[in-house]
């Protein structure tokens, strides 16, 4: 099911395309947008980066590492990170002036595109009326009936403020149903930066190649056990060896934060089923993947329902947002309906559900994950040819709107299979990339993001970038 081009062969899928984004306002651009016209060389040419460095090493003095998310800092991809001054469509905009093709859409939230015309207005009319009620609001019930009506196992929601949040919420929720303390997680999965998640952790974790983080005390970890992914004889140890000890798995479904890394064929239907047998419940952490495999996320995509669900990026359509929900009889445990504590000043936010709803409605035209598909396979396996035909191991693959490469021959079942990539050659490659306008993730170890802005123009010139960059380093 899942695509995967030079690494585990699985052929790509032939949904026809339907080109259904809006030509994308342009009015109040200050640079010229018009791509095709300007050549690499050109591009290359007037590529100066002076005022993002300037701002940066003011930053650093300000802010540790001169940002607030660490995989920003680009540590691991050499240089200075560019500072961005604005976003429309598939395109940044640096405070340089340079132009680039965005396939980090902030990380995921951006699916339907940068700054859409629709979410802006929508988010003015709500803005009319203030930007924090600290009470119930409608606009909590519409996108709250919209993910229960889009994901298998949801049948009541937690809105919270982001993906951690919503990840510790779960935990709690899975540790107070069940009576249990033990969870698994697997090696290189992110469920965001709470003690007991971060062992063994994904993203800006794996990026920096930071030992499990001081700051962490041992009895907030002492009850997480992890495995390798895509290993289930890992998982049945952990049950045998900690029977009717262990709360919960939680698996982000499709790996994204140790780059993009797939379930085997029978790795998801095992744990499900491993779950079962030893009355553990199952938690999807879809913060990535949820609303961008398909409109029900990997849990649609791949026809196994968990029992709890983790969401985020996706449902607040750029504001801070995250979600958690399940069956009823387990949402019924959250205060005040139940015991279980968990409360949020600014969750269920005007703004963050306004944002969400509509770029919820987008999503669900016909067509868009159609789209996604066809550019994001397009885009793969043309930087994939463009690598082997410039002698390089490579690997990598896609599914829907979510991608990664990795260079090394593969294939790629887990962490330690990512770590074999050549990070330098990465580095190289992406500094050549950025040069040319088009931004990844600064991180071998990051999934990459298409929105429904991308075009075939977009994706024709990453690809020639590529090709240009990969026959250099
Ligand atoms: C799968 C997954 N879970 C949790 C998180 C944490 O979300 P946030 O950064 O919103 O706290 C992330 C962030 O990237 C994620 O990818």
């Amino acid at each position: 099911m899942a695509n995967t081009i030079a690494g585990v062969a699985v052929g790509i899928s032939s949904a026809t395309p339907r080109l259904s984004q809006r030509p994308i306002s342009r009015s109040s651009r200050r640079f010229s947008t018009v791509k095709m016209a300007v050549s690499l060389d050109e591009k290359k040419k007037n590529f100066t980066l002076q005022k993002s460095e300037e701002a940066f090493n003011a930053a650093k003095e300000l802010m540790p590492g001169g940002v607030n998310s660490p995989v920003r800092a680009f540590k691991s991809v050499g240089g200075q990170p560019v500072v961005i001054d604005s976003v429309k469509g598939s395109h940044m905009w640096d405070i340089d002036g340079n132009e680039y093709i965005d396939y980090v859409g902030s990380w995921g939230p951006a699916i339907i595109g940068h700054a859409d015309d629709k979410v802006l207005a929508a988010l003015a009319e709500t803005m009319k009326k203030g930007t924090s009620f600290g009470a119930p609001c409608l606009l909590e019930n519409v996108l709250a009936k919209m993910v229960i009506e889009a994901v298998p196992s949801i049948e009541m929601v937690r809105f919270v403020n982001s993906g951690t949040e919503a990840c510790m919420g779960v935990l709690r929720l899975a540790r107070a149903y069940t009576g249990r303390g033990k969870i698994i997680k697997f090696e290189g999965c992110y469920h965001g930066h709470a003690d007991p998640f971060l062992v063994k952790a994904g993203s800006g974790v794996a990026t920096l190649g930071l030992p499990d983080s001081p700051g962490v005390p041992k009895a907030a970890t002492i009850d997480t056990l992890t495995a390798p992914y895509n290993d289930l004889s890992a998982v049945e140890a952990l049950f045998q060896s900690n029977k009717g000890e262990v709360a919960a798995i939680i698996l982000e479904p499709v790996v994204g934060n140790s780059g993009f890394i797939t379930p085997t064929p029978d790795f998801l239907n095992g744990i499900r089923k491993l779950t079962k047998e030893h009355g553990a419940l199952l938690i999807f952490d879809e913060v990535m993947t949820g609303f961008r495999l398909s409109y029900g996320g990997a849990q649609e995509y791949f026809g196994i329902t968990p029992d709890l669900t983790t969401l985020g990026k996706i449902i607040g359509g750029g504001l801070p947002v995250g979600a958690y929900g399940g069956r009823r009889e387990m949402m019924e445990m959250v205060a005040p309906a139940g015991p279980m504590y968990q409360a949020g000043t600014l969750s269920g936010n005007p703004l963050a559900m306004t944002a969400g709803i509509h770029t919820l409605e987008r999503l669900k035209e016909p067509g868009s994950y159609e789209h996604l598909n066809k550019i994001t396979g397009d885009l793969i396996q043309g930087i994939i040819d463009a690598g082997k035909k410039a002698g390089h191991a490579i690997c990598g693959g896609y599914i829907s709107g979510m991608f990664g490469f990795f260079f090394t021959e593969g294939p790629v079942y887990n962490f330690d299979d990512a770590k074999k990539s050549d990070t330098a050659k990465f580095g190289r490659f992406y500094r050549g990339m950025l040069e040319e306008g088009v931004y990844f993730a600064p991180s071998q170890f990051e999934a990459g993001f298409t929105s429904l802005a991308h075009t075939p123009e977009d994706i024709q010139n990453t690809i020639a970038a590529a090709e240009k960059v990969l026959r250099q380093i």
